[in-house]
């Protein structure tokens, strides 16, 4: 299957099922060009297989581009699992993914996503070896991957504020939706900054729990896009901005870890001729694939924060990209990604 015809790509699609674990998924592979197709494990709730295999391609081919604009040395590919009905026992079900995972041989390499943690990913080791997010050695890259997103996501922001706004982040009024790992991270790191915060969480306990902490004002789910606020962070699911919510945002930048929050390329288009300011999430929330990588590959700490540190330059190198090609960003990212990908350049470590 063509990847919604945007690209010359091929996805291939790998079914998992295991009626005695209750796996029912698919892992979507795009690109193996620069690399293996890595890409977090998603366990999530879905209607149908064909609405898993839709979203499944999609993500897949935003971590092909994640990773190309990144300059890793990985491909792009993701794991979508269903979440059963009624009781399961989750380390079985994780570990007969493990052994799909397996079978690809190195081709696909899984790690966290929405819905599973550090745990499922050592179910998952306990069947190969191309999973990473493992339980964190001391000193050395690995372990939850949150982190790394949230602060590289914090680095665009702070460099779009002083550029867009004229103003430091502190200055500033963020509005995050979803504050779960990173969301929930970000919202640390802006309220130690001084930013002021609004929050929308689908999860009424943990939206007050993080409220509480970072003393944030809280709105509804449903009033988010039109949050008055400088900055929307969107970093729950993706979808967020269709022809209908993006007439609605008030604020002037849009920066947050969520993967795919355009619905369609379009909508990236419908912000800027808005003025809003999109930096496409596959250039700012590569910071966890970052810290899977070094972990895979075997790299250094150091290198990590000199890479997710590096966000906010290779946003610059999109955003100015942009302007010269009197594009959307999300188009500018989208064919330097692609440029990438055929010239095969990645960064050694
Ligand atoms: P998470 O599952 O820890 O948090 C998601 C949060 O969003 C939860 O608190 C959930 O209750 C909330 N939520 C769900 N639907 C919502 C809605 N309609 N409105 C408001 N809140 C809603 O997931 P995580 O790991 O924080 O990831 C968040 C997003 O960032 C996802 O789109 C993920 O694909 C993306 N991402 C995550 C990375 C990571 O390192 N964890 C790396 C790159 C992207």
């Amino acid at each position: 299957m063509k990847n919604n015809g945007q690209d010359e790509l091929d996805t291939e699609y790998f079914l998992l099922r295991d009626e005695d674990a209750r796996l029912d998924g698919v892992i979507a592979l795009h690109s193996t060009a620069l690399g293996p197709g890595a890409g977090g494990c998603r366990f999530w709730h879905y209607p149908s297989r064909e609405e898993m295999m839709v979203d499944a391609a999609r993500l897949a081919r935003g971590m092909t581009y994640k990773n190309a604009l990144a300059e890793l040395p990985l491909g792009g590919g993701k794991a979508v699992l269903r979440v059963p009905e009624g009781s399961y026992d989750r380390e079985k079900l994780f570990a007969a993914f493990g052994r799909e995972v397996e079978k690809l041989g190195g081709r696909y390499l899984t790690a966290e996503d929405v819905g599973t943690s550090v745990g499922d990913m050592q179910a998952i080791a306990s069947e190969t070896r191309h999973v990473a997010g493992l339980a964190q050695v001391p000193g050395r890259p690995g372990g939850d991957p949150s982190p790394w997103t949230a602060r590289g996501v914090y680095g665009a922001m702070e460099y779009l504020a002083q550029q867009h706004l004229d103003r430091p982040l502190a200055d500033c009024t963020v509005a995050i939706q979803g504050v779960g790992n990173v969301g929930g991270a970000l919202a640390r790191l802006l309220h130690a900054c001084g930013a002021k915060l609004v929050l929308a969480d689908t999860n009424s306990e943990r939206l007050a729990k993080i409220a509480t902490e970072t003393g944030s004002a809280v709105v509804a789910v449903s009033e988010f896009c039109g949050v008055r606020a400088d900055i929307l962070a969107p970093c729950a699911l993706g979808g967020v901005f269709n022809a209908v919510t993006t007439a609605k945002v008030r604020a002037r930048i849009v920066c947050g870890a969520a993967n795919n929050q355009l619905v369609s390329e379009a909508d990236g288009v419908r912000l800027a001729e808005r003025g809003i300011l999109y930096a496409p999430d596959c250039v700012v929330n590569a910071g966890g694939i970052i810290n899977v990588a070094a972990e895979h590959l075997g790299w250094e700490t150091a290198e990590v924060v000199r890479r997710v540190d590096g966000t906010a330059e290779r946003l610059a190198r999109v955003l100015a990209r942009a302007d010269q090609l009197g594009v959307a960003p999300n188009l500018a990212a989208d064919s330097l990604a692609r440029e990438r990908v055929k010239t095969g350049l990645v960064l050694a470590a």
